[in-house]
């Protein structure tokens, strides 16, 4: 399985998923620009993603929580916390992008 993720520079990169690993995991572990620094308890924003449109109703809804995080940082519509992602063999394919958010606090 695997998750498209488009760098700062517009290239994309296929990273091997895990079921069951969060995507800020996944996309952390293969060495990209996401700091994660409350660890993933929706607490910081330094993952956020941003989520090709296609893919946006595969997607449980945000919560609360999450939703305040989002809203904290002024993110767009298709954008989303990826530690409060969870990936599943229905994601395989998901195709995202690192947002201004999270390439901001990791400079
Ligand atoms: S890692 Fe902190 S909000 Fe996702």
């Amino acid at each position: 399985m695997k998750i498209f993720l488009v760098d700062e520079k517009g290239v994309e990169h296929r990273l091997d998923a895990i079921e069951g690993w969060r995507v800020m995991e996944i996309v952390r572990d293969h060495g990209f620009g996401i700091i994660a620094e409350c660890g993933g308890a929706c607490a910081c924003g330094t993952c956020q993603v941003e989520i090709e449109p296609e893919w946006l109703d595969r997607l449980h809804p945000a919560r609360d929580d999450e939703q305040d995080q989002l809203d904290d940082n002024y993110a767009g519509p298709n954008e989303r916390l990826s530690c409060q992602l969870i990936f599943t063999p229905e994601l395989d394919g998901l195709r995202l992008r690192l947002s201004r958010v999270s390439l901001e606090k990791a400079a």
